[in-house]
C-alpha cells in the first residue's frame, strides 16, 4: 500500500470492529475505552505515518528493514501487521513484560507518540509474500488416520478391512484401545510376545506407522467377529464374573486390560492357552488363565464373542487445516485478521511463529486466549500450524479515503 498525499484513515477498521466485534474481545465500557486507546495507531493520518517512517529508519530498520520484511529468521515480518496489535506489543516490550533484549532496548526511550506513529507506519506497508511450500519443517501434518489406513492395507487379509475378523483364529483389532494395540505390536517386535509371523510383519513398521495403524483401527466402528463361537454362553457369562473387574461386565474394558467383547472365539481360546502355558507371559493373566479349564474357556469365549464391542474412547486428531479453522476465529480467514488488535499470521515467518507458540505453551509469553489455545497441542501441531500460516497469502491493512470534513 502506497501512501502518497491522499488523506487516508483506517476507516474500514472502525466499521468492521463495529460490525464483527469478535467474541474474543470483551465489550464492557471500560474495555471499550481501553480499546479505543489501543486503536490510536489505527486512526493515524498520512502525516503520522510519514513521521513514523523516520522513527523506523532511526530505530527499527536495522533489524526489520525499512520495508518491514525481516532478513533474519529470528526476526518477525511486521509489514502490514495490525496497528492496534503492534502498538500493544510495543508497550509490552517497553514495560519488559515481553522479554526480548533487542526489542526491549529498541523501544526503551521512545515516547508513546513515537510508538503510535511507528506502528502506523509499519502497518501501512505491503506484507511479506507467502513462504514457498517445500520446506520440510512446518509441512502440514499428514492425516494420521488416513496414513494408518494405508499402512494397514496388508493386515486386512487376516484381520478384516476395518479390523473385524472373519477368519477363525484371527483376532479382531477394532474396539481395542490404541495403547493396547501399540503395546501388542511392540511386544511382537521385541519378541516378548512370541509369534514369528506377527514379528516379521510388524518389524517392517516404524513407530509412527504403528501408532497410526492403532489409531485407524481404534476409530473404526467395531462389530462382533464374523466367526463361529461354539460353547455355552450362559455358563460363560457366570464364569466371566471373575474377569469383570479388569475386562468389564460385558468385556468392554475401561481400564488397561484389553476389551474382549466381540472377539473371535478361536483366538480367545489360543490366547488363554498361551497364558496358561506361559508362552504368553503376563502377570495379570497368569492366575485367571490357570484357574479355568478347556470347557470353561470355550464357554467364556462364546460369551465374549457375542457381546457388543464398543469404540474405545479416542478422538480423531484434528488435521492442521481443521486446527487452523479454530485459530481463524480470532486471527481471520487464512490468518488475515480483520480486527486491528489481533495479529495477522498470514505469511509470517514459520520459525518465529513456532518460537512464539512454544513461548505461549510454556507460559513465557502471556495471553489468556493463546495460553489456553496451546493447551494440548503437540510439537508436530505447532510446526504444522506455523508452516500453514507462513504459506498463506497476506492481505494488507485496509486504507480508505477519508471524506473531507
Ligand atoms: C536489534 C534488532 C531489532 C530492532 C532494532 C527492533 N526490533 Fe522489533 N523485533 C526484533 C526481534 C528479534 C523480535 C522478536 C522478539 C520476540 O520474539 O518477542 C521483534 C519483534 C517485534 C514486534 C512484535 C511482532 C509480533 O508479531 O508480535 C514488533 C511489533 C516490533 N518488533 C517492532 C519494532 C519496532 C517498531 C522497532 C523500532 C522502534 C523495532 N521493532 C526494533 C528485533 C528488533
Ligand atoms: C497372515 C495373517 C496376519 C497378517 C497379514 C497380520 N496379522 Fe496380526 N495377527 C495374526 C494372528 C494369527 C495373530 C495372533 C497371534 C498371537 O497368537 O499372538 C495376530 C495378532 C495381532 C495383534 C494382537 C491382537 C491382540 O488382540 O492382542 C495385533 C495388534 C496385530 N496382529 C496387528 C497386525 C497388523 C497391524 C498387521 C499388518 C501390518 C497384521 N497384524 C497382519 C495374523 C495376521
Ligand atoms: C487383574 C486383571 C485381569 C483379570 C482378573 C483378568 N484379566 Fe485378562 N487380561 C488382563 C490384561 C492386563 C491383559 C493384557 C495382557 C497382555 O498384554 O498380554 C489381559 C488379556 C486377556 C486376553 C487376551 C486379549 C487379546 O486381545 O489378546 C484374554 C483372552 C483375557 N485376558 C481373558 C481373561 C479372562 C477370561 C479372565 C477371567 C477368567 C481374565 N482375562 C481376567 C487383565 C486381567
Ligand atoms: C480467542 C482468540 C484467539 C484464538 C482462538 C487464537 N488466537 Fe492466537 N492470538 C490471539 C491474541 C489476542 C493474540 C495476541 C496475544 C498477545 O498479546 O500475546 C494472539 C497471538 C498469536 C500469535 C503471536 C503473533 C505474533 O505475531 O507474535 C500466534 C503465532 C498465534 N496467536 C497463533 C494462533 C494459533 C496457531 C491459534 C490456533 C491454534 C490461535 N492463535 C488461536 C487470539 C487468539
Amino acid at each position: 500500500m502506497k501512501q502518497d498525499a491522499r488523506p487516508v484513515l483506517y476507516l474500514a477498521f472502525m466499521s468492521l470492529a463495529g460490525i464483527f466485534s469478535p467474541s474474543c474481545y470483551a465489550a464492557t465500557p471500560a474495555a471499550q475505552s481501553a480499546a479505543a486507546d489501543d486503536l490510536r495507531a489505527a486512526y493515524a493520518t498520512p502525516q503520522d505515518i510519514a513521521e513514523g517512517k523516520r522513527v523506523a529508519a532511526a530505530s527499527c530498520a536495522s533489524c526489520h528493514g525499512s520495508d518491514g520484511i525481516a532478513k533474519s529468521k529470528d526476526t518477525p515480518h511486521i509489514a502490514g501487521q495490525r496497528p492496534g496489535y503492534m502498538l500493544t506489543e510495543l508497550r509490552v516490550y517497553q514495560s519488559g513484560n515481553r522479554g526480548n533484549t533487542p526489542m526491549n532496548n529498541a523501544v526503551k526511550f521512545l515516547s508513546e507518540d513515537a510508538l503510535v506513529k511507528v506502528a502506523a507506519y509499519y502497518a501501512s506497508l505491503d506484507p511479506a509474500s507467502p513462504a514457498s511450500g517445500s520446506r520440510a519443517k512446518g509441512a502440514s501434518a499428514p492425516d494420521p488416520v488416513a496414513a494408518g489406513k494405508a499402512a494397514a492395507a496388508g493386515c486386512s487379509g487376516c484381520h478384516g478391512d476395518i479390523g473385524i475378523s472373519d477368519q477363525a483364529g484371527m483376532p479382531s483389532l477394532s474396539g481395542l484401545d490404541p495403547k493396547y494395540l501399540i503395546d501388542a505390536m511392540r511386544a511382537y517386535k521385541t519378541g516378548q510376545r512370541k509369534d514369528d509371523m506377527m514379528k516379521t510383519l510388524v518389524s517392517a513398521l516404524s513407530d509412527t506407522e504403528i501408532s497410526n495403524i492403532s489409531l485407524f483401527y481404534a476409530l473404526q466402528k467395531p462389530g462382533k467377529a464374523k466367526t463361529p463361537s461354539p460353547g455355552d454362553q450362559a455358563a460363560g457369562k457366570s464364569a466371566a464374573t471373575a474377569c469383570a473387574g479388569c475386562h468389564g461386565e460385558t468385556g468392554v474394558s475401561t481400564g488397561t486390560a484389553p476389551s474382549l467383547a466381540g472377539q473371535d472365539a478361536q483366538y480367545f481360546l489360543m490366547a488363554m492357552r498361551a497364558y496358561k502355558s506361559g508362552a504368553r507371559a503376563d502377570e495379570a493373566m497368569k492366575a485367571p488363565a490357570t484357574s479355568v479349564d478347556e470347557t470353561v474357556i470355550k464357554n467364556l469365549a462364546a460369551f465374549y464373542a457375542n457381546q457388543q464391542p464398543q469404540p474405545p474412547r479416542v478422538r480423531k486428531p484434528l488435521t492442521t487445516a481443521e486446527m487452523a479453522d479454530r485459530c481463524n476465529r480470532c486471527h481471520g480467514v487464512d490468518g488475515n485478521s480483520i480486527d486491528p488488535r489481533a495479529p495477522a499470521l498470514a505469511s509470517q515467518r514459520a520459525e518465529y511463529m513456532e518460537r512464539v507458540l512454544r513461548a505461549y505453551q510454556k507460559g513465557e509469553r502471556k495471553s489468556k486466549a493463546m495460553n489456553a489455545m496451546l493447551d494440548g497441542l503437540s510439537e508436530t501441531d505447532i510446526q504444522g500450524l506455523a508452516g500453514h500460516y507462513s504459506r498463506m497469502k497476506a492481505r494488507s491493512v485496509v486504507f480508505m479515503p477519508l471524506p473531507a470534513k
